[in-house]
């Protein structure tokens, strides 16, 4: 049996919140799911409740926190653990300005000391349950060949042994969030080196992986894991469909029909909740990413009020449009052909 950080969808702020999640379950029972970033001061003084809850189903599944206050990030690692979360991680690699302000994210790259204070913070409360950190390999102008080491060496020496290196700096100043994602090259190798160098902790990779195959190839390198982000999201059936199978040798691959079934289920459930149609639908939007009916599909699952006047049925239509197209399902064995 595979541990589940073998292959996970990232964390994506304002994408895997808890209907995406469950979207993307459908699809890999066993890849590692995380939680949007939530920050330790949200959950620890806002609605708890509210911003921890997800389905059963969900599992295995991460929570990932951002702060840099050990404190509370305690307080807010503690609330996870009572939730049942299967990790808890540490967010030291996002670049956005309001996360700056704070001192936390990529921030924390150039603040070691903090960063460790904090993972002990966290590791303090957590039990059993694995704590781990997704960093970048640097900041500004931080040479990454020894920021990166210097970083981790910080965070294991106060017992984290799980870390996820997004492989490319981020640049704190001059640069959006989106930017960071695709300006600072990535270097794939020294995320590898740093797997030689560090052969006791459990170091998965991520950043600009497009798909199974390329994620295949950088785990035989000798990393513990894969970790896709935008790939999973916008493009899920080639990218999620086959995880089962080819990184957890388990049987996987279900059927799109049903998966839509299951989804049409869902959305009753939750509108019968008081959740709007859209804000669950829209992250089926790349579902059929490719087929010729794409676009109509798009437009029915991801804009407001396009399922409320037309109703959840409309869905299953879109769907076995798009589905009686060849394209689409030729893409997906294509994509499982090339990887095994
Ligand atoms: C819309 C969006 C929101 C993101 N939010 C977070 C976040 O909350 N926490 C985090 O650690 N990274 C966040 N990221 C970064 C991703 O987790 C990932 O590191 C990055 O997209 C690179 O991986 P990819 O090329 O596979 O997408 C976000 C990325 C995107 C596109």
């Amino acid at each position: 049996m595979y541990p589940p950080y073998r292959f996970s969808v990232a964390p994506m702020m304002d994408c895997t919140d808890r209907h995406c999640r469950y979207f993307h379950r459908l699809l890999s029972r066993h890849a590692l799911l995380y939680t949007e970033m939530l920050t330790a001061q949200a959950v620890v003084f806002g609605n708890a409740d509210r911003l921890l809850k997800y389905a059963p189903e969900e599992h295995p599944l991460a929570l990932q926190l951002g702060g840099s206050d050990p404190e509370l990030l305690g307080r807010a690692a503690q609330l996870g653990v009572e939730a049942g979360f299967d990790e808890i991680n540490l967010n030291a690699g996002c670049p956005s300005p309001r996360v700056r302000h704070g001192s936390f994210g990529a921030v924390l790259m150039t603040m070691p000391k903090v960063a460790g204070d904090c993972v002990e913070a966290i590791l303090d409360v957590a039990g059993n349950i694995p704590v781990s950190v997704k960093c970048r390999i640097g900041v500004d102008d931080q040479n990454p060949e020894v920021a990166l080491p210097e970083f981790i060496e910080a965070v294991r020496a106060r017992g984290v042994n799980h870390i996820i290196v997004h492989a490319r700096k981020a640049l704190l100043s001059g640069l959006s969030p989106k930017q960071n994602r695709t300006v600072p090259p990535l270097d794939y190798d020294l995320v590898v080196r740093t797997k030689e160098r560090f052969q006791d902790l459990v170091i998965c990779i991520n950043g600009g992986i497009p798909d199974l195959v390329q994620a295949r190839k950088l785990l035989d390198r000798g990393l513990d894991g894969v970790m896709v982000g935008r790939a999973a999201y916008s493009r899920p059936l080639p990218t999620l469909l086959d995880v089962d199978e080819l990184f957890f040798d388990s049987p996987g691959k279900r059927n799109i029909g049903e998966v839509v079934d299951e989804m049409c289920h869902y959305l009753l459930r939750q509108h019968g909740n008081g959740i709007p149609y859209h804000q669950v639908s829209r992250h089926m939007s790349g579902l059929f990413f490719g087929a010729p009916h794409a676009r109509a599909w798009r437009r029915l699952v991801s804009e407001p009020g396009a399922l409320s006047d037309r109703g959840v049925e409309t869905i299953r239509e879109a769907a076995r449009k798009c589905l009686d197209t060849r394209p689409l399902e030729h893409a997906v064995a294509s994509a499982s052909a090339v990887c095994t």
